[in-house]
C-alpha cells in the first residue's frame, strides 16, 4: 500500500472506521491492516445450511479435508474492529437493489460466500436462484434484493470472427448495458490472462487495427484493466451505479510457498502493499478511474496459504487448488470487508 495513495480510498477506509468505532481510531484504521487470529466461534456458518453451494469445488470439508483450523480465523484490523455481519440489516439496506460481481471463478467464490451468509442466517427467507448463460441470479423476493454474478474472465470483448476468437482489448461494448443496469457492481479479473494455450478463450488480441497472436499478458491487463477504467470514467451517474474492484486474489501455487498441505496463516501482520505485479498494475490504474473502491484484500489473502482447497478441490490430490478458497472460507471476510465498505456509504 505504501506507494498507492488515492485519496479516495484512502478517505473512505477512514470514514468506515470512524463510522464503525464510533470515533475510535478515527484516521488511523486501515481496515486491511492487521492480523488474523484464532477465534473458535468462527466459521460464520455450517455449509451443511447452504444448499446451493457449490461443493466439488469449494466445501473442503465435505471433500475431506482432515483439519479444522484454517475454519477459525477471523481479520482483526489493526485500529479498529469490523462491524458483525448482519443479513437482514443488509438486505434491508439494500432493499429493491441490484449487486453483480462480475469476473472469474474468484468472483464466483465471493459471491456463493455472500448468499450462504445471508442464506445461513436468514433461512426463512424465501430465494429465487437461477442461472441463463453466464450469468447467476440469487433474489430474495421479499426484499427485492438480487445477488447477481456475471462470469466475465476478462472484462473486455471477444467476438468470433473468421480467424477465430478476437479479444477487443479496447472495447466493453458487450457487457456495459448490463453493468450500467446494476446498482452495485465488483469486479475481478487477472487469473485468465496467465492462461495458455487450450486454457485460454481468445486466439487473437485487437487492439486499433492491429491484430496479433499474443502479447504480454502483464501488458494485455493493463491495456484492458485501462478499457474498463475508461468505461468507469464516461458513466453519466457514478452515484447510481457504484464500483468496487476486487484486489488480485493471490495464489499459492508455486514451490516453495505452495498450500499442499499448509494448516496455519503464514505470520503477520499483513505486508504493507504487495509484491504481486498484477496487484500493482490495477493499482496504478484505478488510482486514475474515477469513484471506484479497491477491495483491497491482496495482502491480508497472501497470509492464507492454509485457506485453500488443495486437495480437496475439484482437481483432488491430483491436481490441487491453490488459487480458489474453501468455503467457509477467506471469502467471508472479504464479504465483511464489503459490507463494512458498503455500510458507509
Ligand atoms: C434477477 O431476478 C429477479 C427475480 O426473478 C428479477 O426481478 C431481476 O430482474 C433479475 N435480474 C436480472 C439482471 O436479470
Ligand atoms: C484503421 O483503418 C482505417 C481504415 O483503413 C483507417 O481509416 C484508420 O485511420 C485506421 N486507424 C488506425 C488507428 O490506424
Amino acid at each position: 500500500m505504501a506507494s498507492f495513495s488515492i485519496s479516495a480510498i484512502v478517505v473512505l477506509t477512514i470514514l468506515a472506521a470512524k463510522e464503525i468505532e464510533g470515533g475510535g481510531g478515527a484516521g488511523t484504521c486501515n481496515i486491511y491492516e492487521g492480523n488474523w487470529i484464532y477465534d473458535p466461534s468462527y466459521p460464520l456458518y455450517n455449509p451443511a445450511d447452504c444448499p446451493f453451494l457449490e461443493s466439488r469445488e469449494f466445501d473442503c470439508q465435505k471433500n475431506g479435508r482432515p483439519d479444522k483450523n484454517y475454519l477459525h480465523y477471523r481479520w482483526q484490523p489493526t485500529g479498529c474492529n469490523l462491524p458483525r455481519f448482519d443479513a437482514h440489516d443488509f438486505l434491508q439496506r439494500f432493499r429493491g437493489k441490484q449487486l453483480m460481481f462480475v469476473g472469474d471463478s474468484l468472483s464466483l467464490n465471493q459471491w456463493q460466500s455472500l448468499t450462504c451468509m445471508i442464506h445461513t442466517s436468514l433461512p426463512q427467507a424465501p430465494y429465487i436462484s437461477n442461472k441463463i448463460g453466464g450469468l447467476s441470479n440469487f433474489t430474495f423476493p421479499d426484499y427485492k434484493v438480487s445477488f447477481l454474478f456475471s462470469r466475465n474472465a476478462y472484462l473486455v470483448d471477444i467476438r468470433s470472427e473468421i480467424i477465430g476468437r478476437v479479444m477487443y482489448i479496447e472495447s466493453v461494448e458487450y457487457s456495459r448495458g448490463l453493468w450500467e443496469g446494476m446498482d452495485f457492481l465488483i469486479f475481478d479479473s487477472w487469473h485468465w490472462w496467465t492462461h495458455t494455450g487450450s486454457d485460454q478463450l481468445w486466439d487473437f488480441i485487437r487492439e486499433g487495427n492491429a491484430t496479433y497472436k499474443d502479447m504480454n499478458r502483464l501488458v494485455a491487463y493493463e491495456k484492458a484493466i485501462n478499457t474498463w477504467a475508461k468505461w468507469a470514467n464516461s458513466r453519466a451517474d457514478p452515484a447510481k451505479n457504484r464500483l468496487i474492484f476486487q484486489g488480485v486474489s493471490p495464489d499459492h501455487a508455486s514451490p516453495p510457498k505452495t498450500c499442499v498441505g499448509a494448516e496455519a496463516p503464514l505470520p503477520g501482520p499483513s505486508p504493507k502493499g504487495t509484491n504481486h505485479p498484477a496487484e500493482a498494475v490495477l493499482e496504478k490504474v484505478l488510482s486514475g478511474a474515477k469513484e471506484v473502491y479497491l477491495l483491497d484484500i491482496t495482502g491480508l489473502s497472501e497470509l492464507r496459504i492454509d485457506a485453500h482447497p488443495s486437495a480437496y478441490g475439484f482437481g483432488g490430490s491430483k491436481f490441487p487448488d491453490c488459487s480458489h478458497w474453501c468455503l467457509p472460507g477467506l471469502p467471508d471476510v472479504w464479504n465483511q470487508l464489503l459490507y463494512t465498505y458498503l455500510f458507509q456509504i
